[in-house]
């Protein structure tokens, strides 16, 4: 069995499927070019949690629902202002605060994806906004047993708690390999430039062993299909006003990326993430680079708790084995003057 459990089959959902070789998700029957970007996050939530769309009344009762639930206690506002006077990481507030949410909730009619850019920018967003985010918001709510979403369950099938459960996933979530690679992906982007510099600077960046932030995938081995959603969700976003030039020079960053990638990697399928289009298009939607993978657990959030839920309704402590291949043969030495305990 593999060390890092590549390929090893350990629980049975019917969140969503990944299926790597036809590059598909599945998020509860729907494939994701069909949901993400038409359903509003609370249809896709609801969808999650009860397993099938609801009802016009449903979704009504569950959007107020979900609405009421959002106020936070007063120690919990006091977190995220102490985070954010010491000038702490946006995903180390959140996981901070995550961990205090047992204590209260905060207050306001706007659905979900709308709320949460009113929350950031001071002001109600615009239609093409708030769709454009819950196009995201709706395209990373699940992906299968992925680090985080596999931590979450660890910590839940001990019949530890949902926040426990988040607040751990959150950890897992914010290392590069997983979702702290948005940031980097744009940085790439900015540091080429202009689409003539992608080349140098692309093989530069191979030539010393780095990594593409934005590129290559543990299951995906051809083009991530979340890639292609917020591609497009970008482009409309961006021709309708934003900075095509941006645009135009990371589609330029991501086809020399793949050429480069084939041309030092031929025995590796690496290709485009969801990670390098999530990059593009939060910065459209006008986020700083260190929320973008807060926004990452805004949506996934929903996976995570959908993840616990039936964890704890199906499943068993989740408790693998390890392979020891240290020494065997070692003698503490107790020395001649040292009493057995
Ligand atoms: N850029 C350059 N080379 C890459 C690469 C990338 N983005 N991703 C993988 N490779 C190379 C590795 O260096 C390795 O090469 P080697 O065999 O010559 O040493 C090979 O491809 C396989 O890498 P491996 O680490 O086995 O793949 P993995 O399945 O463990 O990694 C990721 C998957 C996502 C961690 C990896 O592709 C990565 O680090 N990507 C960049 C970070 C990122 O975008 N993360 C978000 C994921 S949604």
């Amino acid at each position: 069995m593999p060390e890092d459990l590549e390929g090893v089959v350990a629980t049975a959902t019917r969140l969503s499927h990944v299926d790597g070789e036809a590059g598909r998700l599945t998020i509860a029957g729907y494939a994701v070019e069909d949901l993400a970007p038409y359903a509003s996050f609370e249809e896709v939530a609801y969808l999650l949690l009860h397993g099938h769309l609801p009802e016009p009344a449903e979704r009504v009762r569950f959007t107020q629902d979900l609405a009421g639930r959002r106020v936070l206690s007063r120690l919990v506002l006091e977190v995220l202002h102490e985070a954010a006077a010491t000038q702490a990481r946006p995903i180390d507030a959140l996981r901070m605060a995550a961990a205090l949410l047992s204590l209260g909730r905060e207050d306001s009619d706007l659905p979900h994806a709308a709320h949460y850019l009113h929350q950031v920018f001071g002001a109600e967003p615009s239609t093409e906004r708030a769709r454009a985010l819950e196009t995201y918001l709706n395209t990373v709510c699940d992906h299968g047993l992925n680090a985080s979403t596999f931590a979450a369950r660890v910590i839940v099938s001990t019949r530890s708690d949902v926040i426990s459960a988040v607040t751990g996933a959150v950890g897992a979530l914010k290392g590069p390999l997983h979702g702290g690679a948005p940031g980097p992906a744009l940085d790439m982007v900015f540091e080429i430039g202009t689409p003539e510099r992608a080349e140098g600077v692309i093989r530069a960046k191979l030539d010393r062993g780095e990594r593409l932030m934005g590129f290559g995938h543990r299951i995906y081995r051809v083009r991530d299909p979340r890639a292609d959603v917020l591609a497009r969700a970008a482009e409309r976003f961006y021709t309708s006003g934003g900075d095509q030039l941006l645009y135009d020079l990371a589609r330029q960053v991501e086809v020399t990326a793949l050429r480069l990638l084939r041309e030092r990697k031929p025995e590796r399928r690496l290709e485009t993430n969801v990670e390098f289009y999530t990059a593009l298009l939060l910065h459209g939607l006008g986020f700083p680079s260190e929320l973008f993978t807060p926004t990452f657990a805004v949506g996934r959030v929903l996976g995570w708790s959908a993840h616990c839920l039936e964890q704890l309704r199906d499943g068993r402590l989740i408790r693998p084995q390890s392979a020891y291949i240290g020494p065997t043969d070692l003698h503490y030495d107790r020395g001649p003057t040292r009493p057995a305990v």
